[in-house]
C-alpha cells in the first residue's frame, strides 16, 4: 500500500496547493475567516481553534497561492471506540471543485494513522448527493446511521430552512474498503429493491415510497441535486427530507449500512458485516 502521506501530497500536488498543520495563532484566525465565506457567518470561535491546535494534530490546511484555501479540522472521540471525530472540511469557493477537499482528507488519514488512529468518522446530509459520493464512493466511508434533525435548527447560509438531517460515516483508514476506494477500485454492489423511488423527470422528480422492505442491495433514491430542487420549489424540498428520513430509517433498522451512491442520486445499502 502507498505510503499514506505520499498519497496525500501526490494528491497535494494534483491539486495545486501544499499541506500544512496549522498551529499559529494567526492560523485560528485565518480558518474563521475561511468558515464565514464558506457558510456565510460566524461559525467558529478563533478561540476553539486555538485550543484545537494547542491539544494537537487535528487541523490541517491547504496553501494555494499563499493564502489559506481550506482546511479540515478535527477531535477526538471514545464513544463506540476511539476515533478522530472531523467536525469540518472546507475549500474556499474559488478553489472548490479541484481537488483539495480530497487532499486534505487524505492528510487528516495520514496524521491519524501517525498518532495510531483508525477510524474517523464525521456527519454529513445524505440529501447533498456529491458530497455523499464523496464520502461513500471516494473516500470509502460506510454511511451507519441517520441523525434526523442532528443540529436542530440552522441558521448558515447552506442550510437555512431545511431540517438539519444527517448521515454518520465512519472511515475505517486501514480497512481494504478504503484502499479500494482511493485506488479508484471500488465497484458497487448489485442493486435489489427499490426502497424509494424518485418518479418524473429530472427537474421536478416526487418521492413515491415503495412496499419493498430494506434488504442487502436495496436502494433508496433521492434528487441529484436537493440543494438546487429546494430553492425552486420548497414544498417538494420537504417532501423529500420527510421521505428520505423514513427511508433511511428503515434501511438502518433492519441493520443495514449505506455503501455506495451515484451521482444521480441512487443510494445502496448492505451489510456492515460483508463490506471488505
Ligand atoms: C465539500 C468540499 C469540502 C469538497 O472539497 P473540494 O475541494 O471542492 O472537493 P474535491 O475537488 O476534492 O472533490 C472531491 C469530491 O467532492 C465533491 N465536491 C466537489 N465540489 C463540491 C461542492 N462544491 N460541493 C459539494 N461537494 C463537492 C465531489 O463529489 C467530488 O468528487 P468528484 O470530483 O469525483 O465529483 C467543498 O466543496 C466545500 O467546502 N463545500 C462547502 C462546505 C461543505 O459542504 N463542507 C462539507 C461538510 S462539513
Amino acid at each position: 500500500m502507498e505510503d499514506a502521506w505520499d498519497a496525500a501530497r501526490r494528491a497535494a500536488s494534483a491539486a495545486g496547493i501544499s499541506l500544512a498543520p496549522l498551529t499559529e495563532l494567526e492560523d485560528a484566525r485565518r480558518v474563521t475567516v475561511l468558515v464565514d465565506a464558506v457558510w456565510g457567518e460566524d461559525q467558529l470561535s478563533p478561540s476553539l481553534v486555538r485550543a484545537f491546535q494547542h491539544a494537537g494534530g487535528g487541523i490541517y490546511g491547504a496553501l494555494g497561492d499563499g493564502d489559506l484555501v481550506g482546511f479540515v479540522l478535527g477531535f477526538l472521540g471514545w464513544q463506540e471506540g476511539l476515533h478522530l471525530h472531523s467536525h469540518m472540511l472546507a475549500v474556499v469557493p474559488e478553489w472548490q471543485s479541484r481537488g483539495v477537499g480530497y487532499a486534505l482528507k487524505l492528510a487528516q488519514r495520514a496524521a491519524c494513522l501517525d498518532a495510531g488512529i483508525d477510524e474517523v468518522r464525521w456527519t454529513y446530509d445524505p440529501l447533498v448527493v456529491r458530497n455523499g459520493w464523496f464520502n461513500l464512493v471516494k473516500l470509502g466511508t460506510v454511511g451507519t446511521a441517520l441523525l434526523p434533525g442532528f443540529y436542530g435548527e440552522m441558521t448558515d447560509s447552506i442550510n437555512r430552512g431545511d431540517r438539519s438531517d444527517r448521515f454518520e460515516v465512519r472511515w475505517s483508514l486501514r480497512s481494504q474498503r478504503t484502499a479500494r476506494a482511493l485506488t479508484g477500485e471500488a465497484a458497487p454492489p448489485s442493486p435489489g429493491p427499490v426502497v424509494l423511488e424518485a418518479r418524473g423527470g429530472h427537474e421536478a422528480p416526487r418521492p413515491a415510497p415503495t412496499r419493498a422492505r430494506p434488504e442487502p442491495g436495496c436502494v433508496v433514491e433521492v434528487p441529484a441535486d436537493h440543494p438546487g430542487l429546494r430553492a425552486r420549489d420548497e414544498a417538494l424540498g420537504w417532501a423529500w427530507r420527510e421521505a428520505s428520513a423514513e427511508a433511511f430509517g428503515a434501511c438502518f433498522e433492519a441493520g443495514l449500512v449505506a455503501v455506495w451512491v451515484t451521482r444521480e442520486g441512487r443510494y445502496l445499502f448492505g451489510r456492515r458485516e460483508e463490506l471488505p
